[in-house]
């Protein structure tokens, strides 16, 4: 072959845990629940910010710190992030992976979460909670796409790798990770029934 690809994306997708996701996501939904009762800033801002959606991005984003649900999902998670960092061929010099920030997102229909990075972190991902069929997934962009600028449009047969962008399913009791400057998005939630996840940053040091 003359042409071959380099400079790759990586994605990681993987079940938590090999067995109990039932009880632990009905667990936790219980608990993001009563922090969208609790969390009257978050509410506030979500009303302006995350429109139809609560999110304690702005108000509650170090879960991990106060809940030991969370602080339980943050050990899960951190197999998970250094599994990816180690697929990413990352030197991390024997230094500390940790979470920084964990916030809960939940979507009734209408709901979206446009385009957005991750700032102040180097690997962010999200863990799905409720998943109701037909519920958006997770949508991601080539990151070279605005480097585009002239080149034809792609042909409609071209191969999921070689598009512009990708839509990663939502499942419930799944991890999603992914460096932390690749944009991504939610579409808007048509089903009735509320998606839950929670999202996260990891950083190094
Ligand atoms: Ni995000």
């Amino acid at each position: 072959m003359p042409t071959r690809a380099w400079f790759p994306t990586y994605i990681y997708c993987e079940p938590l845990q090999k067995s109990g996701l039932a009880r632990l996501n009905s667990d936790l939904a219980a608990e993001c629940r009563q922090l969208r009762e609790f969390d009257t800033a978050g509410r506030k801002w979500s009303a302006k910010n995350y429109p139809g959606g609560y999110t304690s991005y702005a108000s509650m984003n170090e879960l991990h710190r106060f809940s030991s649900a969370f602080a339980d999902l943050e050990k899960k998670l951190t197999r998970h992030v250094r599994a990816f960092a180690k697929a990413l061929s990352m030197d991390l010099r024997g230094r500390q992976i940790f979470m920084t920030d964990c916030w809960v997102n939940i979507m009734p229909p209408t709901a979206a979460h446009s385009l957005h990075l991750h700032p102040l972190s180097f690997i962010s991902g999200t863990y799905y909670v409720a998943t109701p069929k037909g519920c958006p997934g997770l949508k991601f962009e080539d990151p070279r796409l605005d480097r585009f600028m002239a080149a034809p449009p792609k042909l409609p047969d071209t191969p999921e790798q070689d598009r512009a962008h990708i839509v990663y399913p939502a499942e419930a009791g799944n991890v999603i990770l992914f460096e932390s400057w690749l944009r991504h998005e939610v579409p808007a939630n048509r089903v009735e029934e509320e998606r839950i996840s929670i999202s996260f940053n990891f950083n190094w040091s």
